[in-house]
């Protein structure tokens, strides 16, 4: 039964230690700068709980950590953890910056540790059989990816308090708005199912008031010779999307063989409804709907993850790949400040 430390009790724990709860590791110590954060979660499992992740990595009984502190301090605590000897999992982004990133990915490298980035949207079942199906569609002609996540608070008259502080709330947690937030997860999976873009044009845009980003839209030229368009945006259509609740986020992929349409839910209540994946076959016309039980993503994510710590595989996404999607964040403000598309290499992967 592996052994879990929980570093960071806030909105996203619960995921987490309830994800290995179900997967049936056992959580020993917890850890929050807040004790009143970490002592609940440890009353609950019967765990120690401590307010200096340090005192957490020196625990000999911990061999998994999951990371869910502000993204800011992930590299001094991923590299600590690495150092320490423990298996980590690590919420995205992974850091606040590319190099950041490839410096914790580097670490697990050459520690030959377990380092992944927690990016969930990958195990909705949906999204897991239109990898499948893709292996054997050919090459991607055209892709659309769009994360629209309901803040209709940014685009009334007078901004809502919580935007005045300066770091505002999300810049301080999650290191920027809606690229960052939602965004990650869309370029997480656009180079999961095509590939590292090698080239990137990005555009970004804000209102007065505000300290990051309301609309981020990037076109990407993927390895297929195709181009992707992403949009990430905190808009104000209260009921657009496939659950009409303005959450709209969805992956349109055309290869030859046919369309993949990839309809995620609102991230924290995924137990409403499930993801789900239509298939349109080219040369029949055939349409299939794959439609699961409304399954927690983490939950699966956990499972999954647990699995390969303890069958010692590589974990999926790994510290590179979140690398990938930190680069790509990068690029895409890079070429928004600049005012043209950048090219990128990816020499420094490994
Ligand atoms: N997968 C997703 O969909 C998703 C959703 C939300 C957040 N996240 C990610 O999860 C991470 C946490 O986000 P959140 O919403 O839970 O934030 P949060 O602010 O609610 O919680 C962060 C917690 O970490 C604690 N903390 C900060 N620095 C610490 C340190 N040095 N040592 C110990 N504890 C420390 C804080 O006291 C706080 O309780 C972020 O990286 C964020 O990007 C991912």
């Amino acid at each position: 039964m592996t052994q879990v430390g929980i570093i960071g009790c806030g909105g996203i724990s619960r995921f987490h230690y309830e994800g290995y709860e179900k997967a049936g590791a056992r959580i020993v110590h917890v850890c929050d700068l807040r004790p009143e954060a970490a002592r609940p979660v440890a009353e609950r499992y019967g765990a120690r709980w401590t307010s200096d992740y340090r005192v957490l990595l020196e625990d000999a009984e911990v061999q998994l950590v999951s990371v869910l502190t502000t993204s800011s301090t992930h590299r001094e605590i991923c590299q600590a953890a690495i150092a320490a000897g423990k298996g980590v999992i690590c919420e995205k982004t992974l850091s606040d910056s590319p190099e950041a990133s490839a410096e914790i990915a580097r670490a697990a490298e050459a520690a030959e540790g377990f380092c992944a980035t927690a990016y969930m949207k990958r195990f909705f079942p949906a999204a897991q059989q239109a990898k499948r199906l893709l292996a054997d569609m050919g090459p991607i002609i055209s892709l659309y990816a769009r994360t629209w996540q309901p803040y209709a608070e940014l685009w009334d008259e007078t901004l809502g308090e919580w935007t005045k502080e300066r770091p505002s709330a999300p810049v301080r947690a999650y290191g920027g708005g809606a690229l960052v937030c939602g965004g990650s997860h869309i370029v997480d999976l656009i180079h999961w199912y095509a590939g590292r873009p090698t080239r990137v044009c990005g555009h970004t845009t804000t209102r007065e008031g505000l300290d990051f980003d309301r609309a981020t839209n990037a076109l990407f030229w993927l390895p297929s010779g195709a181009a992707c368009h992403f949009e990430a945006h905190w808009h104000p259509l209260r009921y657009a999307g496939y659950e009409r609740n303005g959450w709209d986020e969805r992956l349109e992929i055309n290869t030859p063989a046919g369309r993949l349409d990839l309809y995620t839910v609102t991230w924290n209540q995924p137990e409403r409804n499930p993801a789900l994946l239509v298939h349109q076959e080219a040369e029949s016309g055939r349409v299939t709907e794959y439609r699961y039980p409304a399954i927690n993503p983490f939950h699966v994510e956990m499972a999954e993850m647990v699995r390969r710590f303890e069958a010692g595989e590589p974990p999926e996404p790994s510290a590179w790949d979140g690398y990938v999607v930190d680069q790509l964040i990068a690029t895409i403000m890079e070429s928004a400040r600049r005012g043209e598309a950048v090219t990128l290499r990816w020499a420094d992967l490994g």
